[in-house]
């Protein structure tokens, strides 16, 4: 691909970004001055525009022009697998570090914020690209970024001499922010939690703003922007959806089917009923977003069968207790069966119902505010938490 090319790509790139309102006119500079080409590895899985799956190997030296397709379309770059342990050219189990979506590297930066002058903090350095962003708009002495895996902090490093920008990349587990480098006025975090590490608002001015994804166990993941207030609380609302690598720490096992069943066969005993509510209506990103909040310490798994019904599977994550409720195409009630400590179909209706009688709001309704007594979800209102139900 002749240089010619590459420049109509990225500027194709741009405007998608402005035009999706993602790139602001004071990221625009930086967005051409800091071309996301030098950050991307040879080798790279593309993501498939919906988020959730990934395309095969496509490699530079093999497809130039394929490899410049990928770095200048709106699609995250999968860069590692596996935390490294992943060889050859297929696809590893999970993707674990990436050159995120240029759509939600920009609107993420949008929502920080950033004035001259400010000092940031930014977990998860994955390419540096996001780090270059920061440095080049700020100053590298402004911007420090910590990665956990050493490879990937090297890489990054050296892509980031390659553009000449020069923040401090740091080896080491994220949680703990970089004390050295503190106050920040800004952190950002480019892998998920479940929850906001203490040193993240510690290490933050009052008034200073945190941007992290945040999801439960059960799915659904939003993008929070925390202001942090001067007795080391943050409060603040999710901002759009989100789908991150979770922070390595924050990782839970999903145990397997048979941890439930001990060698039984479904129905296992378990409680049989019906249901009107059809599970097709639960799976959406923000459903599963709400049902999260309410129901703590539970995931879902889909089996799906050739007549198009399929079976939404929904656990605890202690093994104790699970749930089915069988989709049929057409139907008009439900099979549901459900076993033991926690009701976990109730609880998912209850959830469902509950977000249906707020008026069924949208994502922006909700916030986050941390604080000495830990974390809480809110609608509309810090004063309004949403009613966890406890396990
Ligand atoms: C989506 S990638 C980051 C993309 C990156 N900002 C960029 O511009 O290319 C997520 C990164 O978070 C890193 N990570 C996961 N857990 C971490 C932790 N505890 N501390 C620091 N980095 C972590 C992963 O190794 C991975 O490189």
């Amino acid at each position: 691909m002749t240089p010619r090319t590459e420049e109509a790509g990225s500027s194709g790139l741009a405007s998608a970004l402005v035009e999706a309102g993602a790139l602001t006119s004071d990221w625009l500079p930086t967005f051409k001055a800091v071309p996301r080409e030098l950050f991307v590895p040879d080798r790279i899985w593309p993501g498939i525009a919906d988020g959730t799956r990934q395309a095969t190997l496509v490699d530079r030296a093999k497809d130039a022009d394929a490899w410049f397709q990928a770095v200048y379309s709106d699609i995250p770059l999968t860069t590692q697998w596996d935390d490294g342990q992943h060889a050859g050219d297929g696809l590893g189990v999970t993707p674990t570090s990436s050159s995120s979506m240029p759509r939600m590297v920009f609107s993420m930066l949008a929502d920080l914020g950033v004035q001259e002058g400010h000092r940031v903090l930014e977990i998860g350095t994955g390419t540096g690209w996001n780090a270059g962003l920061l440095s080049h708009r700020l100053g590298g002495a402004n911007v420090v970024s910590v990665e956990y895996d050493e490879d990937v902090a090297k890489d990054a490093g050296e892509n980031l001499r390659g553009a000449d920008l020069s923040p401090l990349v740091i080896v080491g587990d994220g949680r703990s922010g970089h004390a050295g480098g503190s106050p920040y006025d800004r952190v950002i975090a480019t892998c998920s939690v479940g929850e906001v590490p203490r040193t993240w608002i510690e290490q933050t001015c009052p008034g200073g703003v945190i941007v992290a994804p945040w999801g439960t166990e059960y799915g659904g993941e939003h993008i929070v922007r925390l202001v942090v207030g001067a007795d080391s609380t943050a409060s603040g609302p999710f901002t759009r959806s989100s789908a991150f690598m979770r922070l390595r720490q924050q990782r839970t096992e999903r145990p397997p089917f048979s941890a439930y069943f001990n060698g039984r066969k479904w129905p296992a005993g378990g409680a049989r009923s019906t249901t009107a509510l059809s599970p097709a209506d639960i799976g959406g990103w923000l459903q599963q977003f709400v049902i999260g909040l309410l129901l703590p310490g539970a995931f879902w798994r889909v089996e799906r069968y050739d007549d198009g019904s399929y079976t939404l599977w929904t656990y605890s994550t202690d093994t104790e207790s699970w749930a089915s409720a069988d989709y049929v195409p057409k139907a008009d009630r439900y099979e549901v069966v459900q076993s033991g400590p926690r009701n976990l179909w109730d609880e998912t209706e209850g959830a469902y119902r509950w977000w249906e009688e707020q008026g069924r709001p949208g994502f922006e309704r909700f916030g986050l505010t941390v604080d000495g007594d830990g974390e809480r979800v809110w609608l509309d209102s810090p004063y309004r938490p949403v009613p966890i139900r406890n396990p």
